[in-house]
């Protein structure tokens, strides 16, 4: 074989370790322990426990490993995951991944401020607006990791952009949440999650 034909062959083993593919059927047999907050098909019914049905695989295997590696604070999950390899992880991914998300419903009285800031931003203040990375159904772009919104619970995404705010959370790449959280007023936050709680 050629030195070039080898290099080429390394190269591609070494991408395909890194990015280890999750598989959803393994991963379902290591969530027992998560089912009693999220609920067994990731579509938790209470407000404080996120939905994991149907967020796509990159950008919750980048929430497990920070989460285990205390970068980003979970104070409920704290020693859940320290026994788990980032193989567990990645099938874990794959498993909620592969579930449906259950969509919830806005406020009546919220929806239309909440549908302007999340399809346009606020103009006068330099907020841009959340289709441009979530999309305009909320399904995230999950090419890049960007999390699906629509359908999750109205409390926590609210106390999510008011961590962001504070830099209790602060694990977004490039700031791109905490820059915008920093300008949201709580109004203005109350009225967006609640849109994105009905939003598909
Ligand atoms: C005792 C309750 C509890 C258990 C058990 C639990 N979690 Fe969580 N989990 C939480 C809470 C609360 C949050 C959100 C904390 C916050 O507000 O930032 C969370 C957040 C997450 C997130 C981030 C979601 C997002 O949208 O960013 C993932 C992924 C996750 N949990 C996966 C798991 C997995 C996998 C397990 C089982 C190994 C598990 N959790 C067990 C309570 C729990
Ligand atoms: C420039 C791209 C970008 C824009 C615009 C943007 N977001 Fe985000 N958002 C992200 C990224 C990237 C993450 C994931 C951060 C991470 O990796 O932990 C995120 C995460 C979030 C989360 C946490 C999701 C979870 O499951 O924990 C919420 C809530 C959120 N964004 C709401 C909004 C809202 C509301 C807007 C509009 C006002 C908005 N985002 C605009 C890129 C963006």
């Amino acid at each position: 074989m050629n030195k070039l034909l080898i290099a080429i062959l390394a190269s591609v083993s070494i991408i395909s370790v890194a990015h280890a593919a999750g598989d959803a059927a393994a991963g379902q047999s290591k969530t027992a322990v998560c089912g009693a907050c999220h609920a067994p098909d990731g579509n938790s019914a209470v407000g404080n426990f996120p939905k994991l049905a149907g967020q796509n695989e990159r950008y919750l295997l980048k929430q497990l490993q920070e989460i285990k590696s205390g970068s980003r604070t979970v104070v409920e999950m704290t020693g859940l995951l320290t026994n788990l390899n980032d193989q567990d992880l990645a099938d874990i991914a794959a498993y909620f991944s592969s579930k449906n998300i259950q969509i919830g419903a806005a406020k009546a009285d919220l929806v239309e401020a909440g549908e302007k800031i999340y399809r346009a931003g606020v103009a006068s203040k330099g907020i841009a607006a959340c289709t441009a990375c979530h999309g305009v159904q909320g399904k995230g772009i999950a090419s890049a990791g960007y999390p699906q919104l629509g359908g999750q619970h109205a409390q926590y995404v609210e106390t999510q952009l008011k961590n962001f705010r504070t830099g209790v959370r602060n694990n977004d790449p490039q700031a791109m949440m905490s820059t915008i959280a920093a300008k949201l007023s709580d109004k203005e936050i109350q009225a967006v999650a609640s849109y994105i709680q009905g939003l598909n």
